[in-house]
């Protein structure tokens, strides 16, 4: 027997994964390699630690959570231009990147393929990857720049994202010149009783770690060395999903230098308390975002003496941080949430599952859990109807769909 097939069956005695390898010998030489090698990464005490706290109610520490202060980017008044020719300038110097997240499939919009290749349904039939694109070529032509642009991808959408580029010809850039694709982390997915899976080829299960993943992979994947060599000082991280999102805005960047702050992000208001978005806040002095699934009704219903939603400022993705703020986050252990999803595996006797109801524990972490690491973020409200259009959605839900957001982007666009 192997020398290394021995040590991983010590192992996986040891944390009782032992049926990781009941199929072993029915796969050829590579994957026998393959399985063995993935094996060897898995964080067996990470996983176990993950299953036993996803049935539990994650220990709330007694967090004191306060609202947070914000500047309003219609109530700038002269500071408006002020902020505007600091962002220029440092976009004219090249200092600004944009990392576009997009490690999900469009599956919940019944949609086979890469998120951001999902077609809108507009008049000129661009994929979402296209949409953002425009958004930054703009920018690029008014200050005859070309923008880094960084996409995260996971491991099962890399391929089909890549080739999707280069069939539209990468839509003008040119990629590992101006245009890099990184992968995001995965973690195996475990059963109701903390087994980790097999997929249909016979090797481990494998999700992608959750957009919180961003700052380790870009990290990781060298990305941030990148960054520095291209003479990046800024960051802009955006989700694929928002076909409105403004991602190289002037007045947002020159806000961010001008206060000397290492992030900033944007927000829109929440358009009533049970809206299903994360909110700003201060968790224990530092900023945060409390997800909507967290909020308690009577927090979500508060209100100033003017009226307005304490936790009103709704997060919508767009986070701009320096580079040592990403290098600090990516160094970070993050909490990871568990979620009930359906996965297709090979059970013990070899034979494929494919389930109708949830079966399994995915484990994500969140992008604002890492915010804890740094100090000072200034939160900017945005007009909704100019930067917030998500697609989450399949149009029978009525919300955060095609239908509203091509609504959204044309209303914006006057294609009507
Ligand atoms: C998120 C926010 C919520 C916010 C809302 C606005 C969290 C936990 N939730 O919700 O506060 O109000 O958006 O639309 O932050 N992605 C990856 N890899 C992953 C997971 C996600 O690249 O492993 C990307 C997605 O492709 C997408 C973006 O991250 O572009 C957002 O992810 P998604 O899971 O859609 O966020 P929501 O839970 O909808």
């Amino acid at each position: 027997m192997n020398h290394k097939l021995e040590e991983v069956k010590n192992s996986l005695k040891k944390y009782g994964q032992e049926h990781l390898l009941n199929h072993y010998e029915t796969l050829d030489d590579i994957h026998q390699q393959k399985l063995l090698e993935e094996i060897t990464q898995i964080d067996f005490e990470l996983v176990n630690s993950l299953y036993k706290n996803a049935n539990q109610e994650a220990k709330k520490e007694k967090d004191q959570i306060t609202p947070i202060e914000f500047l309003d980017k219609n109530k700038l008044y002269d500071d408006y231009r002020k902020y505007e020719k600091i962002g220029q300038k440092s976009i004219q110097k090249g200092e600004l990147a944009v990392v576009t997240m997009a490690g999900g499939q469009g599956s919940r919009l019944g949609h086979d393929g890469p998120k951001g290749t999902y077609d809108l349904g507009l008049d000129s039939h661009k994929s979402l990857f296209e949409l953002l694109c425009d958004s930054i070529k703009e920018t690029n032509k008014k200050y005859d720049v070309m923008i880094p642009w960084f996409i995260m991808t996971s491991k099962e959408n890399n391929q089909a994202t890549i080739e999707f580029f280069e069939k539209n010809k990468n839509f003008g850039y040119q990629k590992d010149k101006n245009l890099f694709f990184f992968i995001q982390g995965e973690l195996p997915m475990v059963d109701m009783e903390g087994k980790i899976l097999i997929n249909e080829e016979g090797q481990i299960k494998l999700a992608a770690n959750g957009h919180g993943g961003v700052y380790e992979a870009l990290v990781k994947n060298k990305m941030t060395n990148k960054m520095r060599d291209l003479g990046i000082k800024w960051v802009f991280i955006g989700g694929v999903d928002n076909c409105l999102a403004k991602m190289t805005d002037e007045v947002f960047l020159g806000l961010a230098i001008d206060k000397g702050v290492c992030s900033a992000s944007k927000s829109v208001v929440k358009v009533r308390p049970e809206e299903k978005v994360g909110v700003f806040c201060k968790k224990n002095g530092k900023p945060s975002i409390i997800e909507y699934i967290d909020i308690t009704k009577e927090m979500a219903e508060a209100v100033d003496e003017e009226g307005e939603l304490l936790y009103g400022e709704s997060n919508i993705i767009a986070h701009l941080f320096n580079l040592d703020a990403i290098e600090k986050m990516g160094g970070a252990v993050l909490p990871y949430h568990a979620a009930f999803k359906k996965a297709t595996y090979l059970d013990k006797n070899g034979k494929l599952v494919v389930p109708d109801s949830p079966n399994a524990y995915k484990f994500e972490a969140f992008m604002f859990e890492a915010f804890g690491e740094i100090d000072d973020m200034v939160v900017l409200r945005v007009k909704r109807e100019d930067e917030f259009a998500p697609l989450k959605n399949a149009d029978s839900a009525g919300v955060d769909c095609p239908k509203t957001a091509r609504e959204l982007y044309k209303k914006f666009h006057h294609l009507d």
